[in-house]
């Protein structure tokens, strides 16, 4: 059978395969806690989130929520949202696609948690205008990716898994030539599952001096 690169179909069909086997253990915390201390939250007002491929709310979303963070969750598997709408129903959650969204309003953070990394490297190269058009200025951006340039297919519960990754060096130019500064780039930590995770401020006008 031909494998797509189109993952939330699949997700649909895993949704409480996925949900039940999901890790718990928060050891994505250390940079969720960066992303907390957006700049742009004002002091006494609660922090707002845009999670883009939130799939089933726990535990990112979770976490948010828990510090009074008010989440719009955006996902395109309707079974893994439905599972975030149950659980947190006071909170916003959009069935939509990442790569074509125009809420036209800001956040505080944006995170592509696990989630990025499905897109081809074209759809990739496209977020990030998505990105800035969803952040205010000082807002942060939290997303993770490989290391290295190409793609590949990972099994889980018996489907193929469309992955794909830029190198680094482009996706530090790509977060310069759209505004943003780079605030932490961790390569394959072994601490976070091998995940490359990328932290960055929203900061038009200024950032263009990093490239
Ligand atoms: C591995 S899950 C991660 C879910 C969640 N971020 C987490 O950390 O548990 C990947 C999620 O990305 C979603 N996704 C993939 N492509 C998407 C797209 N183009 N737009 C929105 N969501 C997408 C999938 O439906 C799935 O829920």
């Amino acid at each position: 059978m031909t494998k797509t690169t189109e993952t939330a179909p699949l997700y649909d069909r895993i949704a409480d395969w996925f949900d039940a086997h999901r890790g718990r253990d928060l050891r994505e915390e250390g940079y969720l806690a960066h992303a907390d201390e957006a700049a742009s939250v004002t002091d006494g007002e609660n922090g707002t989130l845009l999670d883009l491929g939130c799939g089933a709310g726990e535990p990112v979303a979770a976490w948010f929520i828990q510090k009074g963070w008010r989440v719009a969750g955006v996902d395109l598997s309707s079974a893994l949202l439905d599972k975030s709408r149950a659980r947190f129903p006071a909170q916003e959650w959009l069935h939509a696609d990442m790569r074509s969204i125009a809420l036209n309003r800001q956040f505080d953070a944006v995170l592509a948690w696990d989630s990025f990394f499905h897109l081809t490297a074209d759809d990739q190269r496209g977020m990030f205008g998505v990105f800035a058009a969803h952040l205010k200025p000082h807002g942060r951006l939290l997303f993770n990716t490989g290391t290295e340039a190409g793609t590949a297919y990972g099994q889980m519960d018996g489907h193929d898994f469309h992955h794909a990754s830029l190198d680094v060096a482009e996706y530090r130019s790509l977060l310069a030539k759209h505004g943003f500064m780079i605030m932490l780039c961790d390569i394959a930590n072994p601490h976070c599952g091998g995940r490359t995770v990328w932290l960055a401020e929203y900061a038009p006008g200024t950032a263009a001096q990093q490239i």
